[in-house]
């Protein structure tokens, strides 16, 4: 395997996401999302500063005049090394931090430069499917229903043995009411769509296809994670207003309906890093105990198809 990836900078990137996820564990149940955030920010920025790589912040926390920290296009490492790109949220989950509930997690990607979509920090249209299925078998402007019927007759059961994972939104009633309408069981999540589309690829989440709209850098996330370990992904961009339109544009996106394959919102081989940092589907969380810290992590290398769950133990 060829890859300036795998090897020591994935294992640097492992612990990233540890010191992140511990950093924002301290805030869980605190009821305040801010802080919980920047306590993960301010940890991820400090792990990233003592790695020989030069990091440039591709998906980040905004842009440079609304976060001082990890923005869009911040340089992060010692300076020397391979240069990468990166899509990072150091917390994904800021509510389900605050408030103490399962799947929150600190999350980032990594590329040879421009191997990931630079998304701007606007909502994005998901649809994703796990490995080992026909390519094109589910299309993001087909219907939700015909979606699940058309991967129903795929794996072989009834539409009503599919799982749907959906963001328990408002703006998701169609989609729900769609789903609905030919018995497929939907599993609502109240926040974390990086986790939703990554339960697609382990069947022993039971969820078979994730649909709906979250953020767009979180899109991005997720793709890299499929990356590695295979599936299918669309993503379309989703404008606001004009302002929206405005920050695409200053990420360098031209064509504003274009719908986004999985090797587009990920193009190049890349690595991807979750730890939890509560309790999840995918990960445990960070936990103390007799003077020491552990912590759950998944680490997916696209170079060789590899999934690795870390599990580590430091002194308090
Ligand atoms: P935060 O960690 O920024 O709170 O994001 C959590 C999340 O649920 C994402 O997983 C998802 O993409 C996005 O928020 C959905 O946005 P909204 O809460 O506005 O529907």
């Amino acid at each position: 395997m060829d890859s300036i990836l795998a090897g020591s900078l994935a294992d640097a990137m492992v612990r990233v996401t540890e010191l992140t996820a511990i950093a924002s564990a301290e805030e869980v149940g605190r009821g305040d999302e801010k802080k919980a955030d920047q306590a993960a920010v301010d940890a991820m920025r400090t792990a990233f500063n003592a790695i020989d790589f030069k990091g440039r912040v591709v998906i980040g926390e905004g842009e440079r005049d609304e976060a001082p920290m990890l923005y869009i296009g911040e340089e992060v490492g010692t300076g020397q090394g391979p240069e990468i790109d990166i899509a990072l949220d150091p917390l994904e989950g800021t509510t389900l931090t605050a408030k103490a509930m399962a799947n929150a997690l600190a999350v980032l990607a990594i590329a040879p430069r421009g191997g990931l979509l630079y998304a701007p920090d606007t909502y994005m249209d998901k649809l994703a499917i796990g490995p080992g299925l026909p390519e094109g078998v589910v299309d993001l402007h087909e219907s939700p229903a015909d979606n699940v019927k058309a991967l129903a007759k795929v794996k072989g059961v009834d539409a009503t043995q599919i799982t749907a994972c959906v963001l328990d939104r408002t703006r998701h009633a169609d989609i729900i009411e769609s789903l609905r309408s030919v018995g497929a069981r939907i599993k609502l999540i109240t926040d974390g769509d990086v986790a939703g589309v990554i339960a697609t690829t382990d069947p022993s989440t039971g969820v078979d296809i994730y649909i709906g709209q979250g953020g767009a850098p979180e899109g991005v996330l997720a793709a890299a994670a499929l990356k590695c370990v295979g599936g299918q992904m669309q993503g379309q961009l989703v404008f606001r207003n004009e302002e929206e339109r405005a920050r695409a544009t200053r990420t360098g996106i031209k064509d504003f309906d274009k719908t986004y394959t999985l090797h587009e919102l990920a193009s190049s081989e890349t690595v991807f890093c979750a730890t939890g940092v509560t309790d999840g589907d995918l990960l445990g969380g960070v936990r103390q105990a007799g003077g020491f810290i552990t912590t759950e992590t998944l680490v997916m290398t696209s170079a060789d198809g590899m999934v690795r769950r870390v599990s580590s133990r430091r002194p308090v």
